[in-house]
């Protein structure tokens, strides 16, 4: 197995990392590092997640279609858990498009590939 997680410097995609990378799998974290809350919180996350040799990460937003392509490409995963994702209610008023970009465009953007590889 080969598993993408993106959001893994998010608080699941952490947690949900770090039990896949002690069962020996390979995992490919990817996360846009955004400012939501404190980076430097997400940043320590990949610093421990760094420490497995069975880790990988690339800071890629998942609304950049061609970096998401790139890395699918490069890795071939077996698995994609989605949990990169704009969270929180009151701050969709405030920025309706983070949560477009990043829930649906970002979702949309793994499903075409899948698709379009037949790798589904
Ligand atoms: N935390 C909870 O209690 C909880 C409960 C139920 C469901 N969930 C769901 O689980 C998912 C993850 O939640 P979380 O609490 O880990 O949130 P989180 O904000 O801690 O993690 C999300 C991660 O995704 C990254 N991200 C956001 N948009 C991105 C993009 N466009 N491209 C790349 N990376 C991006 C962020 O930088 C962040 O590190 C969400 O869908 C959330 O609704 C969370």
């Amino acid at each position: 197995m080969k598993i993408l997680t993106t959001g893994a410097a998010g608080f699941i995609g952490f947690h949900l990392s770090t039990l896949l990378l002690e069962n020996s799998i390979q995992v490919i974290g990817l996360d846009n590092l955004n400012d939501y809350y404190d980076p430097e919180l997400k940043k320590a996350r990949l610093e421990i997640l760094n420490k497995y040799d069975n880790f990988t990460f690339h800071k890629v937003d998942l609304k950049a279609k061609p970096a998401v392509d790139n890395i699918f490409e490069a890795y071939k995963p077996t698995h994609v858990i989605n949990l990169a994702a704009q969270a929180g209610v009151r701050y969709s008023i405030e920025n309706p498009y983070a949560y477009v970009d990043s829930n649906l465009t970002g979702f949309m953007n793994i499903l075409d590939f899948f698709y379009r590889n037949m790798m589904v």
